[in-house]
């Protein structure tokens, strides 16, 4: 590999998942991973293996299934989170074991180690994890915050142990550009033996700042950045994937490095992982944001009309947007709509397509004009494998008393129904779900808004639920609000059950707590 080339290190199956509330199904990450690898990210972190059965299963999986990605599974400073991950890895054909130790004083304070007891546990089990692979990452979790000397120490005894990648993590998004790039830097000058191996750089982007704090470290002489797609992970998230690779792309006069990802992919990824994490993709997002390519101003469109480059820095099409946007209608046909679904980044198979196109027909039947963002949320609300699904709903509602509800809800396959009265549709709809899937879930967003303009516009409804510390999120989208609410809620109840393992897919809550070293 060049000098000038930047190894893409994705996060998004380990860390981004992590985050409260975005959890993925098995189907989901083997998905995503095949994602990842298509688009040509280096390496993926697929799980952290002792975690759950579920991640072990999936990193295997991901593991087998993989083509031109290393595959990396995650392991704290023991033995045998080591073995566990080594054991998930073996199957890939390029595999990488990554293990982390936090080393700030707060973090050393956990395990109560010495710093001697702490540097010999590290010289162990790098050493460990060389023994079973020949690609492994040492992490000193909290780098930015470890003291300078005790840091050059311990990175020079896991490069000695046999890591062949150093990451310095910016675990709590501390760090700001300048010291970013002088950290990797002076790192380098420093520990013997540094110029042997890879530095990589990780980090969260408490402050805003994650995305210049990685590529700073690049500037300091960092090789691998690690990152998510959408940003995803937990508080405000790790470094954006999306951010990183066409920053490099579009300065590359200021920022003269070169990654292995098809920028063309980004924008279906992006969607994709919104929509199995639960996590929606902020408006105004940088690359992949809805408004991220979108001129509304007089003056912007003026200029656009005259010279695309007056306020365009990168062409939609670089990202995977399509210039065109002639919305559907009630008349076109399975071939316009697959069409316009590749357009979007979604390539359908036959039998996915025969049920998105039966969706599709019943949306144009309510509305004129079916644009981008319509059929953008018609794939977001896919239900083909919940167990729990809306079937009917009917409410009466208005001034002068209660709203009504008449709720029919598949349950496995059964059809029941409830009728129920509550504060407005909304409550009514969903006290009538609670009657039939009774749960002491809490909720804890209901957020409503407009796909599209006009009074026959989508409306896409949020919904986060929490019951005994797990978290999941639903969406879903229907030109009736009070409908849409209620698939929604129903989503982030069938989330729920997955999430508690109930569907038997292995997407168990997570026993262990990184803070567990031993
Ligand atoms: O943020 C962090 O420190 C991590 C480590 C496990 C690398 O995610
Ligand atoms: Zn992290």
């Amino acid at each position: 590999m060049t000098q000038d080339r930047v190894v893409i290190f994705d996060t998004t199956l380990r860390d981004g998942e992590q985050s409260p509330g975005a959890t993925m199904t098995h189907e989901e990450k083997l998905e995503i991973a095949e994602m990842l690898d298509d688009m040509g990210v280096d390496i993926i972190e697929a799980g952290f293996p002792i975690a759950s059965e579920g991640d072990f299963r999936a990193v295997s999986e991901i593991s087998k299934r993989s083509k031109n990605s290393r595959i990396c599974g995650l392991a704290r400073a023991n033995f045998a989170d080591i073995d566990r991950c080594a054991e998930a890895v073996k199957h890939a054909g390029l595999s990488r074991i990554h293990t982390f130790i936090g080393t700030s004083p707060l973090h050393r304070a956990i395990p109560n180690l010495t710093m001697d007891e702490m540097a010999d546990k590290i010289h162990a089990t790098v050493s460990h994890a060389r023994d079973l692979c020949e690609n492994v990452q040492w992490s000193p979790m909290d780098a930015t915050r470890t003291e300078w000397d005790y840091l050059c120490r311990v990175v020079e005894i896991a490069i000695k142990a046999g890591a062949t990648t150093i990451n310095i993590p910016d675990t709590v998004g501390y760090t700001a550009p300048l010291e970013s790039a002088d950290l990797i830097k002076r790192l380098i000058e420093t520990v013997p033996g540094a110029d042997e191996i890879i530095f990589a750089t990780h980090c969260h982007n408490d402050l805003g700042m994650a995305t210049a704090n990685s590529l700073a470290a690049v500037a300091g002489g960092a090789r691998q950045i690690e990152c998510t797609i959408n940003g995803l992970g937990e508080r405000a998230g790790n470094t954006a994937l999306e951010e990183v690779v066409m920053a490099m792309k579009v300065r590359h006069d200021i920022m003269p490095w070169t990654t292995g990802i098809d920028t063309t992919k980004l924008m279906a990824i992006s969607r994709r992982v919104s929509t199995v994490s639960g996590f929606p993709v902020q408006f105004n997002k940088a690359i992949v944001g809805k408004n991220a390519f979108a001129h509304e101003s007089g003056i912007h469109q003026d200029g656009m009309l005259k010279n695309k480059e007056t306020f365009e820095i990168m062409r939609p099409e670089d990202v995977g947007l399509s210039g065109t946007s002639l919305p559907l209608g009630k008349h076109s046909g399975r071939a316009a709509l697959r069409d316009k679904l590749s357009n979007l980044g979604y390539e359908v198979g036959d039998n996915q397509l025969k049920d998105v196109f039966v969706r599709f027909k019943d949306l144009a039947d309510r509305k004129k004009e079916v644009f981008d963002d319509d059929i953008i949320a018609l794939m977001r609300s896919d239900t083909t494998n919940d167990r729990l699904k809306l079937k009917t709903l009917r409410v009466v509602c208005g001034t002068g008393g209660p709203a009504d509800a008449t709720l029919v809800m598949e349950i496995d396959g059964q059809e029941t129904t409830a009728i129920s009265q509550g504060d407005g549709p909304v409550d009514a709809a969903f006290k009538a779900i609670r009657m039939l899937h009774p749960n002491t879930a809490r909720l804890e967003l209901y957020q409503v808004h407009a796909v599209t303009e006009g009074t026959d516009a989508q409306a896409t409804v949020s919904v986060r639920l929490s019951e005994e510390g797990i978290i999941a999120t639903g969406e879903s989208a229907d030109t009736d609000t009070v409908v849409a609410s209620a698939k929604a809620y129903i989503h982030a109840l069938n989330r729920l059950l997955v999430r508690r393992g109930k569907l038997g897919d292995g997407a168990d809550a997570k026993e262990i707590n990184y803070k567990d070293v031993n």
